[in-house]
């Protein structure tokens, strides 16, 4: 029989590239959209299918992670196999402006899937995913970080996100349910959204080499993190729902960039001759003699920020048989690809 999967944050990034790779695997598929005033299904275009199709593969439901009526009554509806939460208000810099919403969503919804998966047990032995991070390691001074790293929160999304995968555990040892925690480093694809670096940086250089754009704003240059991809990652999520007991597992690469360093890196793909100069808030990288593509603006550093990211995914590579197949050096290409693709249009 088919397998039913149901993914809160299907039309974000991480959520688009798991419906794809469940869609392969022979799932039925649930996604859940939370309303909004404008579309936000763009990333599922190519897989959506319409309600009146018969024997449809992906079935999208409006429901909201602060909304407990709403999961409840969705999950108790779908009784799947297997559950992804990939839902959160996931920007850090933003949870600083909006620290109860996102607690809220990232923190609180965890729980309200994982109270509708417990009231259910009698029914159906759901399995479930929770969407971790890197962040809650924030301010550890460890080489690389892994499953037994103490955390350091530095945001409001960190600690949302902290309880997470606090009640996550929680619920797996006093319910025994299988439950499971995914502690993510950072991951881009072309479906990145807008506001984060790696899309921002390229976006913005694609326009510089277009004409189309004259200087790209930035904050800190020098924070190190440890880039994959989603494609690899989404893979990794699945193989942690569908290892034989319910675990905790870090996924990333051990490698790690500065912002910086990834800047060099895209404008070497674009072929722009960037040079730097200056130091902190006065830093430029410039092209012929002194024309300014980059700049620094203060808006952009955080209140807290996080400096030093690099995952040791050992124990996923082990157990699960998972390990990064694409390089930052193909990420960053299908990134750039993907922008230019859009400005042909
Ligand atoms: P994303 O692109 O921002 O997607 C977040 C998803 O959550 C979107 O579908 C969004 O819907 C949905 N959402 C937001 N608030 C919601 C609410 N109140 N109720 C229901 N859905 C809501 O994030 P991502 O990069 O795919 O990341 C997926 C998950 O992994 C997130 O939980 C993130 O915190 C975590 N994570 C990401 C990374 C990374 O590097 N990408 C690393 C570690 C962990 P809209 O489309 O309507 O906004
Ligand atoms: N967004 C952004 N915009 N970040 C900038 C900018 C800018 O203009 N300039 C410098 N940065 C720096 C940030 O200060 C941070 O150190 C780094 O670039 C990465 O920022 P983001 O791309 O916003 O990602 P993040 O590392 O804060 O968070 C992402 O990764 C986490 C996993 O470690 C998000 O996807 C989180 O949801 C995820 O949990």
């Amino acid at each position: 029989m088919k397998k039913i999967a149901l993914i809160f944050g299907i039309t974000g990034q991480d959520g688009s590239y798991l419906a794809r790779f469940l869609l392969k695997k022979n799932y039925l598929v649930h996604g859940v959209v939370r309303r909004s005033s404008s579309i936000n299904t763009k990333r599922l275009d190519d897989i959506y299918e319409p309600f009146e199709k018969k024997n449809r593969k992906l079935i999208l439901h409006y429901g909201d992670l602060i909304d407990s009526s709403s999961v409840q009554t969705l999950i108790s509806q779908i009784l799947p196999d297997e559950i992804y939460n990939l839902a959160a208000q996931s920007h850090v810099a933003v949870s600083f402006q909006t620290p109860e919403y996102t607690g809220n969503v990232d923190g609180l919804g965890t729980l309200r899937i994982l109270e509708s998966i417990k009231n259910l047990k009698m029914k159906k032995n759901i399995k479930f995913y929770q969407a971790g991070t890197s962040e809650m390691f924030g301010g550890s001074q460890s080489k690389s970080q892994n499953e037994n790293t103490k955390f350091d929160p530095k945001s409001p999304y960190a600690a949302g996100k902290i309880y997470a995968h606090s009640i996550t555990r929680i619920y797996r040892d006093a319910y025994n349910i299988f439950a499971c925690n995914g502690i993510l480093f950072n991951h881009e694809s072309p479906q990145r959204g807008e506001t984060f670096v790696t899309k921002k940086i390229i976006k913005g250089l694609v326009n510089i080499k277009l004409g189309k754009q004259k200087v790209l704003y930035l904050g800190n240059l020098y924070a190190k993190r440890d880039w994959g991809h989603a494609q690899d990652y989404v893979e990794a999520m699945w193989k942690i729902v569908n290892y034989k007991s319910p675990e905790d597992f870090v996924i990333a690469t051990n490698s790690q960039k500065t912002i910086k360093d990834f800047i060099n890196i895209v404008c070497r793909k674009l072929k722009i001759k960037i040079k730097w100069k200056g130091k902190g808030l006065n830093e430029v990288g410039y092209v012929d003699q002194k024309r300014d593509i980059i700049k620094i603006d203060k808006r952009y550093f955080r209140p807290l920020e996080v400096k030093y990211l690099k995952g040791n995914y050992s124990k996923a590579k082990k157990l699960l048989k998972w390990k990064p197949k694409i390089s930052l050096t193909q990420l960053v290409d299908d990134m750039i690809k993907f922008e230019l693709k859009i400005d042909d249009k």
